[in-house]
């Protein structure tokens, strides 16, 4: 039978599942990335797995976030990740290198391979001809250790691409249009496939911006062939042995289709605050800008760049826009140095950040009170930009080029004509040096942490009769953020659970801890919809950490039931809701644990002499991974055995 693009891979890459739609599958993983804001807690749970080396045929730990805070905190973070990788195997990239996404396109993504990262851009990779996908950090730390990755199978869309682009039309507005399609849900569970005459007309950077922004669409990830203009630009990295010629077979066939003629495509914008309310830049013309941010994982490719130094080239950006650029990579920043492109850049009034995610993540470069910034990145959600009241929009480099020249939107009908698309130059520079390669023996590299780096610690697994208190009853819809707050303060301890810990309920119920700890094991009652909300690990974790054995609730959220059984928490749901008013805070039950069937009901008694009904959706392996205590001993242990 044909396959599609996505099918081979996958099927190359099968452990166990059958490739239906909607179906588990468990797949091989070649390479992980991560990067330090996700990456600590993923090394920290690698350790607790007792793994030696890392099993991926590569890995990198990039460091692209968190580089310029004050404080201890970051560098002591970057110290541990250096000396974690080469103690388990570990490529590293120091700050500065660049933004994960760029730099593994230049110098590891390969055609075929399949990769997971701990960043929700890894689908960047897609445009090399990777299967390339964001996971939380326990996935990566388990794909580093060799276990298969789970998913669902995907729905597989064919995105024919017709035509060519024209005039200012760019890369992104691909992409942009997918999303004003589509909108951000209209991707989930479904890889994104390119295929068409218009593939040839994109190159690898261009390939990358739009699988890169895939993410937005919600999608699984997304992808492109591996063809004749990925050989090239593999052959340009001094990578060609990389290269493998990849494509649908003739006939695939595809779940869904979406055509779109490159050839129609003029110059679009998302306005605030999602990705998906895409406009025309025309539509917004004489809309004033107080500032342009280029760079970020989406757009921050040589060619981007020296698209924006084609169009600012002997023009002074408007005085009242404050004009900023991150290079992708450092290898970005030398041709740009080497083609004299830094020139005109810098003459027409910009300024050069750092090789960093920056911007992005509202690491500087914040936009003025009440502003319109307007970003070639790939999100623009409310505030995080570091500026509450700003307006993000996100287009091009081209059409943010136009923007900062003039002050604000213009009609791109006055634009003139559009600078040629740029190509590579002839000499590539390598930064290849630059990357800490891990010794072939790293057994005896002690692995270095600061006071904010804390070991895991290893979680008891559930005792046959477990006897605990409900330490908290709670009501409907308690999201992650109830249960774990965020903010700066808080999220800087995310490798520190001891001290995260004492945050757990704090915005809820301030004395939570203090009763949670004086009770040797606490069980958690809550109403409908527990844990809705973020996918944050340490709602579960934190929980743990403090003695929570048990939540007892009308029904829960997907992804929190799923990382409370990663953690070795219990979640039970009431059979009859009525009896969530008799599960008294204070009060003590008994949970029959071996009498425990998967998918089956118990009796939870109380103090009183009565009882509740209580049944699990649990797998029968997931009962497995919470009697031992969570997935880390699980896995653990299936490897000592
Ligand atoms: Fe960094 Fe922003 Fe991409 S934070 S990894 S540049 S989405």
């Amino acid at each position: 039978m044909p396959l599609n693009q996505t099918q081979k891979i996958i099927k190359a890459h099968l452990v166990h599942g059958d490739m239906a739609p909607g179906a588990p599958i468990a797949l091989r993983i070649d390479q992980t990335l991560t990067q330090d804001a996700t990456g600590t807690m993923a090394y920290l749970q690698f350790e607790a797995m007792g793994v030696d080396r890392v099993r991926t045929d590569l890995s990198v730990s990039y460091v692209d976030h968190n580089t310029l805070q004050m404080g201890f905190r970051n560098a002591d973070d970057h110290r541990f990740l250096r000396t974690v990788a080469a103690r388990h195997g570990i490529v590293f990239s120091a700050p500065g290198n660049g933004i994960c996404h760029q730099l593994h396109l230049e110098n590891f993504g390969r055609p075929g391979a399949t990769l997971v990262g701990s960043d929700s851009h890894t689908p960047t990779a897609g445009g090399i001809g990777a299967l390339a996908m964001g996971a939380g950090g326990l996935s990566v730390a388990l794909s580093m250790a060799g276990e298969p990755y789970t998913i669902t199978m995907p729905k597989v869309v064919n995105v024919r691409l017709e035509g060519r682009l024209t005039g200012w039309a760019a890369a992104k507005d691909v992409i942009l249009h997918l999303l004003g399609l589509l909108t951000v849900k209209g991707g989930v569970g479904r890889v994104f496939e390119y295929t068409g005459p218009g593939v040839a007309t994109l190159s690898v950077p261009e390939r990358a911006t739009i699988t890169n922004m895939g993410a937005e669409l919600g999608a699984t990830t997304s992808i492109f062939p591996s063809d004749e203009s990925t050989r090239a630009f593999l052959a340009a990295m001094g990578r060609e042995a990389d290269w493998q010629p990849l494509a649908a077979d003739a006939g695939a066939v595809y779940d869904e289709e979406v055509v779109i003629d490159l050839s129609q495509l003029e110059p679009l914008v998302a306005t605030p605050h999602m990705p998906d309310r895409v406009v025309t830049v025309a539509s917004l013309a004489g809309l004033k800008v107080d500032q342009v941010a280029i760079g970020s994982c989406t757009n921050s490719s040589y060619a981007d760049l020296k698209s924006v130094a084609q169009v600012v080239a002997g023009r002074r950006v408007d005085s009242t826009t404050d004009c900023m650029i991150s290079p992708g990579s450092k290898q970005v920043l030398r041709m740009l140095a080497t083609e004299g492109l830094l020139e005109p850049l810098l003459d027409a009034g910009i300024r050069m950040l750092e090789c960093t995610c920056g911007p992005c993540i509202g690491m500087g470069g914040s936009p003025v009170s009440g502003g319109v910034s307007v970003r070639t990145f790939n999100r623009n959600f409310e505030g995080r930009s570091g500026t509450k009241d700003a307006g993000v929009y996100l287009a091009s480099p081209l059409t943010a080029a136009m923007v900062a020249l003039h002050g604000g939107f213009t009609d791109p009908a006055t634009w003139g004509e559009a600078p040629a698309v740029p190509e590579l130059p002839a000499d590539v520079p390598s930064i290849r040096h630059l990357f800490v390669f891990p010794p072939e023996d790293g057994s005896q590299v002690e692995v270095q942490r600061g006071p904010n780096i804390v070991a895991l610690q290893t979680f008891e697994g559930l005792p046959d009769r477990l006897d605990a208190e409900v330490v908290i009853r709670l009501g409907d819809d308690i999201t992650t953020d109830h249960i774990m707050p965020a903010g700066a303060e808080i999220t800087a301890l995310r490798s520190n659970v001891p001290a995260i810990s004492r945050h757990v309920f704090g915005r809820v119920d301030a004395d939570f801890v203090k009763r949670a700890e004086a009770a040797a094991n606490g069980v958690i009652v809550a109403g409908e919809n527990y844990g809705q909300g973020s996918s944050r690990e340490h709602a579960a974790l934190a929980p743990r950490h403090l003695g929570i054995r048990a939540v007892i609730a009308k029904s829960l959220a997907r992804i929190h039931r799923a990382n409370l059984v990663n953690f070795g928490i219990l979640p039970l749901i009431l059979v009859d809701k009525g009896d969530y008013e008799r599960l008294e805070q204070g009060g003590n039950v008994t949970i029959p644990v071996a009498d425990i069937i998967a998918g089956g009901e118990c009796a939870v008694a109380l103090a009183d002499g009565g009882s509740v009904r209580v049944r699990n959706d649990l797998t029968v392996d997931e009962l497995e991974i919470i009697r031992a205590g969570g997935l880390l001993n699980y896995v653990r242990n299936a490897r000592t055995r």
